[in-house]
């Protein structure tokens, strides 16, 4: 089994202390946040990951400050209109995760042709969760197959999740320090490694994201099983 992660799924955290300790605007954090992930989205790609989800705007976020919600609304909008074109020659095809109905209608146009715009690529799958959690996504798995009228199994309710067009993720990362997932992929980090860097968004780099990959190469995923049944007989105390 190749050691690199089919899917990897990041907790993008730490961009408003990374411009609070720089004296700026949260918001500045947020910009360079989003070159982090550009650069991101590449050396995923160059690595031979198929898979990269990540966390942009979670459903409790709407508790924010007004202003910093805005400044992330017209961020998301920016950043597309200025990264699709590269991402759409880099072969990347954009998904966007989340509850689009609290959205306004200019975010969800941009999220619409973001879509649009990449929808032929086979590259790198890059997911957006935004306006995204966990539990609202369970609930409106479950609230369609209900609607539905379907039996509700672990294979349909996984099937009417947001993610389902891709594996669980193999490793989720969160930057920023903090050890929780925060409502993100509950269902489907699972079996998941998790990696927590002490690193702010902003700051994690090639090197960071190449020292995460290293750490979930020594892990052993074992799905329920004994280390024997893998065929890797523990060693002896
Ligand atoms: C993560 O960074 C990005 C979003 C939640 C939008 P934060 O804004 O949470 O940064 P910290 O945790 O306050 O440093
Ligand atoms: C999680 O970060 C959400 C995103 C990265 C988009 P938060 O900063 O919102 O999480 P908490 O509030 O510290 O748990
Ligand atoms: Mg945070």
């Amino acid at each position: 089994m190749s050691t690199i992660p089919h899917h990897i799924a990041i907790v993008m955290d730490g961009n408003g202390r990374w411009a609070t300790q720089r004296y700026l605007p949260r918001v500045a954090g947020h910009k360079k946040g989003v070159s982090a992930l550009r650069a991101c989205v590449r050396q995923c790609g160059e690595r031979g990951v198929k898979v990269l989800t990540v966390f942009a705007f979670s459903s409790e976020n709407w508790n924010r400050p007004p202003e910093e919600i805005s400044g992330l609304m017209e961020l998301l909008v920016f950043a597309l209109a200025r990264e699709v074109p590269q991402l759409q020659a880099e072969g990347v095809r954009v998904h966007f995760i989340g509850d689009r109905a609290g959205l306004s209608d200019k975010v969800r146009a941009g999220l619409v042709q973001g879509e649009a715009a990449t929808a032929g690529n086979t590259g790198l799958v890059f997911n957006i969760c935004f306006n995204y959690g966990g539990r609202w996504d369970i609930t409106q798995a479950a609230a369609g197959l209900a609607a539905r009228g379907e039996p509700i199994t672990e294979s349909s309710l996984a099937s009417a999740l947001a993610l389902a067009h891709v594996p669980d993720p193999d490793l989720v990362i969160r930057t920023g320090g903090e050890r929780r997932l925060s409502n993100f992929l509950l269902w489907q980090a699972a079996y998941s490694e998790l990696y927590f860097s002490d690193k702010l968004w902003p700051e994690f780099d090639e090197a960071a994201l190449d020292q995460a990959l290293a750490d979930y190469a020594t892990r052993e995923r074992r799905f329920g099983q004994t280390p024997e049944q893998l065929g890797r007989p523990r060693k002896a105390a």
